[in-house]
């Protein structure tokens, strides 16, 4: 059974000014539970993301409720930007916190009002992101929490990412087609961000949910992570992974950490593999109006080898001969090491990294015999329908689909 969590400061009806904390961990995740002091002359083990928190977290601006509000006039529909299994993301405007200069424009996250579940992955986001720092993590500015008689009230407030999320430029039609190197100047940033969770902290960072709609894109198209409630610390000491509830969305989430619930950084290493093949085709990895075997795109991709003759077939015809076909077959060569079944085949993060970088040379170099034309037109049925699949959905909707769980319901959740 999944424990209780709660703050710290449990006085009623008041906004937390203290940094945020779980007064118990969730005993079914090992990751801090396994961290064992070593015996003496080792050496020290290193410290969890709530000591880093409370050591080294940046300062955060905490809001009250009413200056969100503002911002957002009211959480004013017009001004939604955004929704997922967490909440709606408004975009806002808030005045500095001393009251000098001008205001800035940011993106406030509103945790639906549905209890622990979501007040768990709130916490982690401001913790995880408060300790980490990279150009291609999305910074955290500050969040609100406030418990009243009326319920919980959790929100965030990030750095506002003008050119929306890669998912949007890939799949949504009304977006102009997004050119092949800038999808893969995209991919190496996320790529590097991801790279700096899983070897760049004291502490390994497993960040569980990477997918094309949380890289969220600047006003320059950098591409910065998003969306850490899911994250957690990698196994230390001898332990060879972390142990927990089945979390993510499905689609993306590496199947044996789906059947085990054992989760290693190796399981990034799947989801990005998917993302390389939704930048590679266009095509969501779900995709419920397609026929049959075009359905999944894993299974779909595995009829058009990197290195045969049909390869070409699976490139989004959007792209029509403007990429390196020479890049392509390493992009879709990585993907397949990167969705090896055996974990420990697939590459690291920073292999990932220079493996993106040679794609990106060679569609520098690729020279006119490397545009490669299509063999022959495949099938591209309209893919507008965006719908996210909410829970209670029924399982029609060509998106990506989140079940919910058994024990406490959170839409991001994946239940075998
Ligand atoms: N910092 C931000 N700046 C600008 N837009 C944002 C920001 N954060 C989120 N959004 C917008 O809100 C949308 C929804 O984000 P959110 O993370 O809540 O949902 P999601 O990624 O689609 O699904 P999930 O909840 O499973 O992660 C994003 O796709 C993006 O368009
Ligand atoms: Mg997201």
């Amino acid at each position: 059974m999944k424990c209780f969590l709660y703050f710290r400061d449990k006085s009623k009806s008041k906004q937390s000014k203290s940094a945020p904390e779980l007064k118990n961990q969730n005993k079914s995740d090992t990751s801090s539970a396994s961290r064992t002091t070593k015996s003496a002359g080792s050496m020290a083990s290193p410290r969890s993301i709530p000591e880093l928190y409370r050591e080294k977290g940046q300062d955060l601006r905490v809001f009250s409720l009413p200056e969100l509000r503002d911002a957002t006039n009211g959480f004013n529909r017009l001004l939604k930007i955004g929704e997922g299994g967490f909440g709606n993301v408004y975009k806002g405007t808030i005045s500095p916190a001393d009251g000098q200069g001008n205001p800035t424009v940011v993106a406030i996250k509103k945790l639906n009002q549905q209890g622990f579940q979501g007040h768990k992955e709130w916490l982690a986001e401001v913790q995880f992101l408060s300790v980490v720092s990279h150009p291609n993590l999305v910074k955290l500015l500050g969040y609100c929490s406030v418990d009243g008689e009326r319920g919980i009230q959790r929100l965030l407030v990030y750095e506002y990412m003008p050119n929306k999320s890669l998912e949007n430029h890939l799949f949504n039609r009304t977006m102009s087609t997004l050119p092949w190197k800038m999808r893969l100047q995209i991919i190496l940033g996320a790529a590097e961000g991801l790279a700096y969770l899983h070897e760049g902290l004291e502490i390994q960072v497993i960040y569980r949910d990477f997918k094309s709609s949380n890289v969220l894109l600047d006003e320059n198209f950098n591409p910065k992570l998003s969306d850490f409630g899911l994250a957690r610390e990698g196994p230390t000491g001898d332990h060879t992974h972390v142990s927990t509830a089945v979390v993510g969305t499905q689609g993306y989430a590496a199947p044996e950490y789906i059947e085990t619930g054992h989760l290693t950084v190796k399981s990034d290493i799947w989801s990005f593999g998917v993302v390389l093949y939704e930048i590679l085709t266009g095509r969501r990895t779900v995709e419920r109006n397609r026929p049959q075997s075009e359905q999944k795109l894993l299974d779909w991709v595995k009829q058009f080898p990197a290195d045969g003759k049909r390869f070409s077939m699976i490139i989004d015809p959007r792209l029509r001969d403007q990429y390196s076909l020479v890049a392509a077959r390493r992009v879709a060569m990585l993907a397949n090491s990167c969705l090896n079944k055996n974990p420990k085949d697939r590459p690291t993060m920073r292999e990932v990294v220079e493996s993106l970088k040679k794609a990106i040379q060679e569609s520098e170099d690729g020279n006119p015999s490397d545009r490669n034309r299509p063999e022959s037109s495949h099938s591209n049925m309209a893919n507008s329908d965006r719908r996210k699949d909410k829970m209670g959905a029924t399982g029609t909707s060509t998106s990506k689909k989140k079940i919910p769980p058994m024990l406490q319901p959170t839409k991001r959740s994946i239940v075998v």
